[in-house]
């Protein structure tokens, strides 16, 4: 079977059971400053699965775009991939154990035939937080999967979520394909990753928040959030032991064996080449492309970009393509993709420019980078590059850390990547701009920088309320090291004045130094003292109030400083429209 093919059955399939089908939210998150880009299906429904009302009703399908970017270096494998696709289902508050797995049975083995012998599936064995889901196995058995299929496992294996460091999440059953390869040992069972049993679906169960504190509440809602790999199922649909093996990478992986004269499979060198080629084309196409896409930069999603076009860069080169030619992959990539994802369409020029752009930048660094990487290697004393090397690598030739990492490793040396990162504090500062930019693939961490603007946020809302009014509530947010970004409803642009008055007030405050400190209530007295909050399902019984001396109350998970003082100053850096009645105010802290 397709991938066009499986996206489209699957989709029949859910709407039969009277699910509606919604379009791919976008690959960056909205409100969510944890993570860079949307990791699973479920992430972009968060408020929907903690109790708001979706317009769509209570069942829905959809196929998602996503990106993680934990293992961007293990890209050239068999397996891994940065951009996929999930397919998923959603009952918000709906259906919940009984029709979730019954409809999974009846989907794999009456729509895409799999014969149930091949079928595996796990379960939750319970621990502290949550009961052993001896529910899930009976109903997997009434279904038709055998007892000895069945198997329950730990927290580790068989819990999901959340997609941040805090939100919905709960016991799992997953369900496994059994490639009828020999058990690599007698314990080998579905856990196992010696390749013998593949994973793919996830039907979460989730009726649980975990706080920052790493305790769980009950959700008020029971939901179902279930995704399944789009081309990982297609690989095992067509008895392929690698995604790249499928007809997802077909077109992509022939349009590179045309550009460098070599084919995929000549050796496994070649092979990885163009594995890391071909996947990182393909995500860089739908992160530029996205209706929020972002350009290459030095920081955040942008850094990302940058990262995997560099490496595709590297390895393009390394096949002996010429100069320039990686636009005609991305060509191939939005070809294949755009009538399903039709902003590939509408950004099409944007996509192609950006990609030509970075590669003109980075070409030609590269070669000299690469002759400098050889003359730190050959006068090196030890087995390790120094962090002021691994910065000129990067300050000059544009060499993301981890590109020096990774070429360091082939020659099996290591690079001080924390000396790196002292040198480019020490650059920052040097050169005035602020904050150190992320260093992490993955989660955002709550650094001194991001603690600070979160509670500047808070100064905003309170402010604005007492300038312009009570109809003002907060609409989302977004933190990064460097500023803050904060959606608020109100129906026009705000005057000069206003936004003086605001920023003025804020700074007020902040002057002020006054103490901000949380209390641990239930969410109704919360409410009763006229603490602010946006999702009020989204907290369990007993939630967090931050107040601000008399100024601010919000219903917030922290972290935030303890005086208000440790902010500096405040900077309104821009005032837009967001969307109809809502206004975005970016604002940075300065150093006073
Ligand atoms: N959230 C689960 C996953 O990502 C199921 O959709 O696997």
């Amino acid at each position: 079977m397709k991938t066009t093919e499986l996206r489209d059955k699957y989709l029949e399939f859910f709407k039969s059971k009277e699910h509606a089908i919604i379009a791919s939210a976008s690959l960056i998150p909205e409100n969510d400053p944890t993570v860079l880009f949307t990791t699973a299906g479920m992430h972009p429904l968060v408020p929907y699965l903690l109790g708001e009302k979706h317009p769509m009703g209570t069942r829905l399908t959809d196929v998602q775009k996503c990106v993680r970017t934990g293992d961007i270096d293990e890209v050239g494998d068999s397996s891994h991939c940065t951009f996929f696709e999930m397919l998923g289902n959603w009952s918000l508050g709906d259906y919940f154990k009984k029709e979730s797995i019954s409809w999974s049975y009846e989907f794999l083995t009456k729509v895409l035939e799999i014969p149930v012998e091949k079928l595996f599936v796990t379960v939750f064995e319970g621990d502290n937080d949550a009961p052993r889901d001896e529910e899930s196995a009976s109903i997997w058995q009434e279904a038709g999967i055998p007892k000895d299929h069945i198997f329950y496992l730990p927290k580790k294996d068989n819990w999901w979520g959340p997609a941040g460091v805090t939100g919905p999440c709960g016991p799992d059953t997953e369900i496994f394909y059994d490639t009828g390869k020999p058990k690599c040992s007698d314990h080998c069972d579905p856990s196992c990753s010696c390749g013998k049993y593949l994973e793919i679906w996830n039907n979460v169960f989730m009726e649980y928040f975990k706080h920052e504190d790493g305790s769980f509440t009950p959700l008020s809602q029971k939901n179902v959030d279930t995704g399944m790999g789009l081309d990982r199922t297609c690989a095992v649909l067509q008895g392929k032991e690698s995604v790249f093996d499928t007809d997802a990478f077909t077109g992509i992986l022939s349009c590179i064996a045309s550009l460098c004269g070599k084919a995929y499979d000549s050796d496994e060198d070649t092979k990885r080449a163009f594995r890391i080629i071909a996947d990182h084309m393909r995500a860089s196409v739908f992160i530029i492309g996205d209706p929020k896409g972002v350009t290459p930069s030095n920081v955040d999603q942008g850094y990302i970009l940058r990262r995997l076009l560099r490496r595709a860069i590297r390895y393009s080169k390394h096949l002996g393509i010429a100069d320039g030619s990686l636009h005609i992959v991305a060509e191939k990539v939005i070809n294949q993709y755009d009538d399903f994802y039709p902003e590939l369409k509408t950004n099409h020029d944007k996509i192609i420019d950006e990609i030509n752009k970075e590669e003109e930048r980075f070409s030609k660094a590269l070669t000299g980078g690469l002759k400098e990487f050889d003359k730190v290697i050959s006068k090196l004393e030890g087995n390790t590059i120094d962090g002021k090397n691994a910065f000129r690598l990067y300050d000059t030739f544009g060499f993301p850390i981890e590109m020096t990492v990774e070429l360091a490793g082939e020659k099996g040396i290591k690079v001080d990547v924390d000396g790196y990162k002292a040198c480019f504090a020490e650059h920052q500062k040097k050169s005035g701009a602020g904050a150190v930019g992320k260093f992490k693939g993955g989660l955002a961490d709550n650094t001194e920088a991001t603690t600070r603007l979160h509670t500047a946020t808070h100064l905003l809302l309170a402010s604005l309320r007492k300038i312009l009014g009570d109809t003002v509530f907060q609409r989302g947010s977004n933190i990064t090291a460097e500023r803050l970004r904060f959606d608020f409803s109100f129906e026009r642009k705000l005057t000069k004045e206003e936004l003086a008055q605001v920023e003025a007030m804020v700074n007020e405050v902040i002057e002020k130094d006054m103490t901000v400190s949380f209390e641990e209530m239930p969410i109704e007295k919360a409410r009763e003292i006229g603490a602010m909050g946006i999702f009020d399902s989204k907290y369990g019984e007993m939630v967090k109030v931050y107040t601000v001396g008399n100024f601010s109350k919000e219903i917030c998970g922290g972290p935030h400083v303890t005086h208000t003082g440790e902010l500096g100053g405040f900077k309104i850096k821009k005032e837009e429209s967001s969307s109809a009645g809502v206004r975005r105010i970016k604002a940075v802290l300065i150093d006073k």
